[in-house]
């Protein structure tokens, strides 16, 4: 479907959810918060969900869940990477990716990450996230979910901005006055 400089992403086939729920599975944050294997297939199972697999050079290195049917733009639900492959720019590149395609139909990109998962939050940070909101004891008691946010601006202009633009000359207009 497409292609970086160093990655495929394609949609999900049974083999790659398989594989994706396996990691999830035997990693962070879903061992902490609760989330085994059998949550991880009924999540890429979803029809509502978009699910992709990242290839780099041929091999899986990771995944992303994205939801397009929200109410207030796309929503990156889940990102991540293999133990192995991580450290090494795949997961920045596959948050690129998935801001892009969310992009071209929403003017807002929003995703959630645990209270304790640092790391994952250094990295939406950096690549330019803001956080929104946070949401205690959402998932677990005792640790939250932070919102946060990417936007390429308001979804409409504001009534001075369209007044002002109503009541603007054409040059036509302006040389028949
Ligand atoms: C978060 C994750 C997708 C990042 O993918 P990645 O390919 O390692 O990311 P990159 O190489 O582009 O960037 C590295 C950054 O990722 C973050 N990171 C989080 N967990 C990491 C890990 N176990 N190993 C390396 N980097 C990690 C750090 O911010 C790191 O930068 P740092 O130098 O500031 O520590 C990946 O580490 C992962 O799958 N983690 C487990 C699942 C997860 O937390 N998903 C996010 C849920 S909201």
């Amino acid at each position: 479907m497409s292609s970086t400089r160093r990655l495929d992403i394609h949609p999900m086939r049974a083999p790659d959810r398989a594989w994706a729920a396996g990691v999830m599975a035997a990693s962070e944050p879903w061992l902490t918060l609760g989330r085994g294997r059998a949550d991880a297939l009924k999540l890429l199972r979803n029809r509502r969900k978009l699910c992709f697999i990242v290839r780099s050079g041929g091999a899986r290195a990771g995944f992303l869940v994205l939801d397009l049917n929200g109410p207030l733009g796309g929503y990156i639900q889940t990102i991540g990477v293999a133990p192995e492959m991580r450290g090494r720019g795949i997961g920045t590149a596959a948050l690129r990716w998935a801001e892009a395609h969310i992009f071209q139909k929403h003017r807002n990109v929003l995703l959630c990450v645990s209270s304790f998962n640092r790391g994952a939050l250094r990295l939406y940070r950096r690549a330019g996230y803001a956080v929104v909101g946070r949401l205690r004891d959402y998932v677990i008691a005792g640790h939250a979910e932070i919102l946060l946010r990417k936007t390429l601006g308001p979804l409409s202009r504001s009534t001075t901005q369209r007044t002002r633009r109503a009541t603007e000359k054409t040059p036509r207009q302006k040389k028949s006055l």
